[in-house]
């Protein structure tokens, strides 16, 4: 297992990586611990992170050669399978290494990457986290964790109350706490279907997207409230320069994990099923620059208004055209 002071390392510094190791690094920081060592595709990402002390290292294998705790935190199962047969096939040895994956992959990958890995005495744990990017920053994701004990027991005080304001054990089955990610997100995307389809009421009949908010956000709590203002605030379509939230893409491949398993396990899930067509549609209309709560373009065109409303980005990579076509077929 890792030395008392573990040299830390994170990979990945996307819409939620970046904010999670910043939080790390400031509290490594605050406790005289060894700075925080990085990586990304895109290492320049990680100037605010170098700004506050953190060192980069321009290569995965190389963060993984310096490090005995690596945290992960990229887009899916792909990336993280990659990443892993990397550490493997590098030079360093990986014995007593504790790889943290920090993403929402499916169970199967957690439980395969898990086995690769404990061949060379390496340990991964799942630890997903739930909240988006501004939850992220102020450190308030709630996280869940699984894998072996001991693992769990040095990673936790790089968790609580530094990156995460909760942290769920899931027990020593490394891949639970992925399991309870996916199982969590059918109620993140049903939520947001089911906000969209409010705000569209309200804009419809004319008691306005106002009051619907006041509603949502007192009544149903600050994670509805929160996905009312993605789409009233219009960052459900954002600029295209610029990266969202929660990708759409990313949520269409937490509720194909989930559908996967309904199938695996014959059950059914026709809520996220609809939202999942409803993220499709969108997808295919507006590009990939879309939040997750982007399915609200899909449900607007249904009522006859356009897929973007007036504070989204107008259009973009192919809605400028398609916003002109009967909308009645869009799903
Ligand atoms: N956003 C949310 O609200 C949210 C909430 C909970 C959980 N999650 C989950 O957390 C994970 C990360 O989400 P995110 O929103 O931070 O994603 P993101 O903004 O898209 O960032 C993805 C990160 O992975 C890197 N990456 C992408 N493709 C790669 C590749 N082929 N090889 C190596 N690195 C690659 C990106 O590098 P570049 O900087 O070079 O692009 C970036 O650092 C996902 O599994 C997501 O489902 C997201």
């Amino acid at each position: 297992m890792a030395s008392e002071k573990p040299q830390i390392g994170w990979y990945g510094l996307g819409s939620m990586g970046r904010p999670m190791a910043e939080n790390l690094q400031r509290h490594l920081a605050n406790n005289h611990e060894r700075p925080l060592i990085y990586s990304n595709r895109t290492l320049s990402s990680g100037e605010t992170l170098k700004a506050l002390g953190a060192v980069p290292a321009a290569e995965f294998t190389d963060l993984v050669k310096r490090c005995d705790i690596v945290f992960t935190m990229i887009p899916n199962d792909d990336v993280l399978q990659r990443l892993v047969k990397l550490a493997i096939a590098g030079s360093s040895e990986l014995s007593n290494k504790i790889f943290v994956d920090c993403s929402t992959v499916h169970p199967d990958t957690i439980k395969k990457l898990s086995s690769d890995l404990a061949k060379h005495e390496a340990v991964l744990l799942s630890a997903p986290v739930f909240g988006g990017p501004s939850v992220a920053g102020t450190g308030g994701l709630v996280f869940a964790i699984s894998g072996l004990e001991s693992a769990c027991l040095a990673v936790e005080k790089y968790i609580t109350n530094v990156m995460g304001r909760k942290l769920i054990n899931c027990g020593e089955n490394a891949s639970n706490a992925s399991l309870l990610k996916i199982g969590g997100n059918i109620i993140t995307i049903s939520l947001m279907e089911a906000v969209g389809e409010a705000q569209v009421f309200a804009e419809k009949t004319g008691l306005g997207t106002e009051a619907m908010e006041q509603l949502i956000t007192e009544s149903f709590g600050a994670i509805a409230g929160g996905y009312s203002k993605r789409l009233t605030s219009g960052i459900y379509a954002p600029p295209l320069d610029t990266r969202p939230g929660f990708g759409i893409s990313l949520a269409i491949k937490d509720a194909k994990h989930a559908l996967s398993m309904g199938r695996e396990h014959d059950f059914k899930l026709p809520g996220l099923e609809l939202a999942d067509k409803h993220m499709k549609a969108a997808r295919d209309y507006g590009g990939e620059c879309l939040d997750s709560s982007a399915m609200y373009g899909i449900l607007r065109q249904q009522g006859n208004l356009s897929f973007w409303n007036e504070n989204s980005r107008q259009g973009g990579e192919y809605g400028e055209t398609k916003d002109t076509k009967d909308h009645a077929g869009a799903v």
